[in-house]
């Protein structure tokens, strides 16, 4: 298969957080790509900002997954060898209030997307699944064997295309299928041009921190100082995404060379409390972060770091990049762009 590997990737929601830094990774990596994104969470800035990094041009079509004519025609036009999906709604609460929504974009979209990929015999997929779908675990850290069980509408449809792929790999041994389970991705590309631009009120921890030590926000509540924690606040797995963005890359070359699915989770293997993560970001920034204790969050569970070890005995991957790099490439993309890639839109430069 050496001779697929230049063929383009398409990457679906590649305007988004996570995708353009993957974008990036790809293009340096020697790999041409094609962007379907239907820019529902994200500016047509990101991507820019990445022919900006590497210096080359990246092909994009505007479009949504669900539309299968719109895939026929990209996949007939574009020979593409190999697709990273992170296309899908990702809010948790919002998940809760309009399920249909969630159901309709994250599950629906995946099949049509997976018909159209079998009608242009295209069968090397990579999913962006969630850490979510473990739901509250019985043990840390979690290993992809692990009980599972999401809580909540956004959790339940990444749950439900995992097991629509099971099924299809199980049924079609042409396949090849790379499942990722994300722990909490954070950070943003060293440059500081591109990164994490929540469009309303940050539901995430990180871009809440971010705000308020730009001054954005007066101050972060923290969720709860009464869980079964070393200082009682929640202990997550914080990844750069940088790092998970290359863990993609290993994922590709995985599914180039073996068909069949696999399970991986991207986490780094350590744990580290709210207070932690606010400590660390008032080191990388040099300013204070006020905070103050609030109740718990509904849905919160007080510990999910992962075992690490079999992406790394599967893809050969592992995290590089700490918390300090974490903060510090976060606050260097928030300093740069208070107002995320609106300011940039607005001001017309690139
Ligand atoms: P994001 O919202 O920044 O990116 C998703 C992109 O998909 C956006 O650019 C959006 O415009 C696009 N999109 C949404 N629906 C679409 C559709 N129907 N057709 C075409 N494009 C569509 O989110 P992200 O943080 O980059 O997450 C990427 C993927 O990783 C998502 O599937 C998400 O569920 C998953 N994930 C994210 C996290 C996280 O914390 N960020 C954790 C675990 C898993
Ligand atoms: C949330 C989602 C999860 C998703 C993940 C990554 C919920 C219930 N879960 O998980 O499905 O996969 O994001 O996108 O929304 N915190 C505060 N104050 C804040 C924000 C967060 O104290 O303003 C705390 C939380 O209680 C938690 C930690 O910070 O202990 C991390 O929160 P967050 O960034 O939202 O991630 P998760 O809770 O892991």
């Amino acid at each position: 298969m050496a001779g697929a590997t230049r063929r383009p990737v398409l990457v679906t929601g590649g305007a988004g957080y996570i995708g353009s830094h993957t974008v990036v990774e790809l293009l340096q990596d020697g790999r041409p790509v094609v962007v379907l994104d239907n820019l529902c969470n994200a500016s047509a800035e990101s991507l820019r900002r990445v022919e900006r990094i590497t210096g080359l041009p990246v092909p994009f079509v505007q479009g949504d997954v669900r539309d299968a004519a719109l895939l026929d025609d990209l996949l007939a036009r574009h020979d593409i060898g190999a697709v990273l999906h992170f296309a899908g709604l990702k809010a948790v609460g919002e998940s809760v209030a309009r399920p249909l929504e969630y159901y309709d974009n994250n599950v629906t979209g995946s099949q049509v997307l997976l018909q159209a990929l079998a009608r242009a015999d295209v069968r090397r997929f990579v999913f962006s699944s969630s850490a979510t779908v473990y739901g509250d675990p019985e043990s840390v850290p979690i290993r992809e064997g692990a009980r599972t069980g999401p809580t909540n509408p956004y959790g339940r449809s990444k749950w439900f295309v995992e097991m629509m792929l099971a099924d299809l790999a199980e049924a079609d041994g042409r396949w090849a299928i790379g499942n990722l389970r994300y722990f909490n991705p954070v950070g943003a590309h060293p440059s500081g041009l591109i990164g994490e631009d929540p469009s309303d009120v940050p539901n995430n921890l990180m871009p809440f921190v971010a705000q308020v030590a730009v001054g954005r926000r007066a101050q972060l509540s923290v969720f709860g100082s009464d869980w079964p924690t070393p200082d009682g606040t929640g202990v997550r797995d914080y990844i750069h995404v940088v790092d998970l963005a290359r863990g993609h890359l290993a994922a590709l070359r995985r599914v180039e060379s073996t068909p069949g699915m696999f399970t991986v989770n991207l986490g780094t293997g350590t744990g580290y409390s709210v207070l932690d993560m606010v400590r660390a970001f008032e080191r990388a920034s040099g300013r204070a972060v006020p905070h103050v204790f609030a109740p718990r969050r509904a849905g919160d569970i007080a510990r999910c770091y992962a075992d690490p070890s079999h992406a790394e005995q599967l893809l050969g991957w592992r995290a590089q990049l700490g918390v300090d790099a974490m903060c510090a490439d976060a606050w260097r993309w928030n300093c740069r762009n208070p107002d995320g890639y609106r300011g940039a839109e607005e001001a017309g430069s690139v």
